[in-house]
Parts: C-alpha cells; sequence; structure tokens
C-alpha cells in the first residue's frame, strides 16, 4: 500500500472518530494503531479498499462480520442482526441494538418497538403522500448483536461496531439519516447532547444529513405523548426532504 492511499485510509477512520482497527472474523484479533508513523511500515489493514472507492459492498462487509467474536456482545447472541430494506434507499434508520425478537429473527425491529416503527413510518408517509412502504427504506442499529438485558451498548462495543455501521452507510448513500434515539445520535454524530435537544433538527455525518429523533421504544412508554407528537413532527420533516 502506498503512503498515499494509507493516509486516506487512516484520515477516514480518524473522521469517523475510530482509533483502533480490527481485523476480519477469522483472523488473529489484533489492533494498529491509528497514527502515521514518520516511516509507515507495510501496514495490512482490514478493509482493503479505498474510503470512497466504490469497492465496497453489503455483502462484503456482512462476510466481514463472519461468525463475529470481536466483542462480548457475541456471548450471548442468537443471531447477528445485520440490516433490512433496499439497499438503494434514500433513507436509513438507524436504531440502538437488537432486542430479544431481532435477536431470535436476525431482522431489526420487528418486535413492538419495530411494529411501531413500521406504523410511523408507513401511515406518516400515507398521510403526507407519499408512497412509501417499510422495505423501500433501510433499517440497521449502531449494534449487530443484542446486548444483555438491553442494556446500552458500551463505547467499546460501539466502537467495534461502528466501523461496520460506518461502512454500511457508506455503501448505501442515503439521501439522509435518521437516527432513533440517544445511542445512534451518539454513535453518528459523537455529540455530548441530549436526544432532546438535538431531534428536530438537521447534524451532518461526513455530509449526509441526520436527524436524530425519539427511539421507539421510548414512545412505547406511557405518557409520552408530546414526544409522539414530535417524533411524528420529526418524520414527516425527514420523509419531506428525502421524497419530495
Ligand atoms: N431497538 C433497536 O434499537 N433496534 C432494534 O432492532 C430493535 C429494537
Amino acid at each position: 500500500m502506498d503512503r498515499e492511499t494509507l493516509r486516506q485510509y487512516l484520515t477516514f477512520y480518524r473522521d469517523l472518530h475510530i482509533d483502533t482497527v480490527f481485523l476480519p472474523a477469522g483472523a488473529a484479533i489484533a489492533s494498529q494503531p491509528a497514527v502515521a508513523t514518520p516511516k509507515p511500515p507495510e501496514v495490512v489493514l482490514p478493509v482493503m479498499f479505498a474510503p470512497d472507492s466504490g469497492a465496497d459492498s453489503l455483502e462484503r462487509i456482512s462476510a466481514d462480520i463472519g461468525d463475529c467474536k470481536r466483542c462480548r456482545l457475541c456471548e450471548q447472541r442468537n443471531k447477528i442482526v445485520f440490516g433490512d430494506g433496499d439497499q438503494r434507499a434514500r433513507l436509513v434508520f438507524v436504531g440502538e441494538g437488537p432486542g430479544a425478537d431481532e435477536d431470535a429473527q436476525g431482522i431489526p425491529f420487528v418486535g413492538r418497538a419495530g411494529q411501531l416503527l413500521t406504523q410511523m413510518i408507513e401511515n406518516t408517509a400515507a398521510k403526507e403522500g407519499i408512497p412509501l412502504k417499510r422495505a423501500d427504506v433501510y433499517i440497521c442499529n449502531v449494534v449487530k448483536c443484542r446486548p444483555p438485558d438491553n442494556r446500552t451498548p458500551l463505547p467499546d462495543e460501539m466502537e467495534i461496531c461502528g466501523q461496520f455501521l460506518y461502512r454500511q452507510l457508506m455503501v448505501i448513500q442515503p439521501k439522509a439519516i435518521c437516527a432513533l434515539g440517544a445511542t445512534a445520535a451518539k454513535a453518528l454524530l459523537n455529540s455530548r447532547e441530549g436526544i432532546t435537544r438535538m431531534r428536530g433538527n438537521w447534524h451532518k455525518w461526513r455530509d449526509i444529513p441526520v436527524m436524530p429523533t425519539y427511539h421507539p421504544s421510548f414512545l412505547l412508554r406511557p405518557y409520552n405523548q408530546n414526544a409522539k407528537r414530535e417524533a411524528w413532527e420529526d418524520l414527516k420533516k425527514v420523509l419531506h426532504f428525502v421524497y419530495d
């Protein structure tokens, strides 16, 4: 690999707040410090294509994840939940991580929160005169394995799995991303602000507009009528931005 390509890789990963890279499943687990030394050694990076080169694909990312054992979340998972929907979608929804139903089926957002998300997408689109079904968007999560007892993913789990999420987004190149809840917003925007302050406003992940909104699980709790109204408003904004 020449110096310029190496520099591109390192800039790419640094921009994504990744300072450790991981070898593909099956290879010995090792990490490379993402700092350029004056005379770079022959570094073999795991993702052997130039960022933005168009050489990556969802199939390749899924193959790289393989039977992943890169973090502790593998210990109790049943299925890796990679993503679902149209690979060429103009809109991607990013959640936090699989729950019990998703872990059993290997498909994101199929439990109660998922049913609410599907309804929100399809009903809001219908009301706004936009012909859109769940299958027309792409849905995935920050972490691909279920955290025990549905706890929030830990920073190292988000960092390890985040590189696959970033690659998914780079491949799909949607017109906009809707970040569902604080974990997705943090993973994409690395912000310290809470979801209540961030929601409803456009942010950016590598030039792609990101709209953070409440997570559907939060909306399922009682007494959240206001949050529900706000989430519907956020979704309307996103749908008009993407499909008008
Ligand atoms: N919650 C999430 O964040 N993701 C899912 O896939 C299901 C529930």
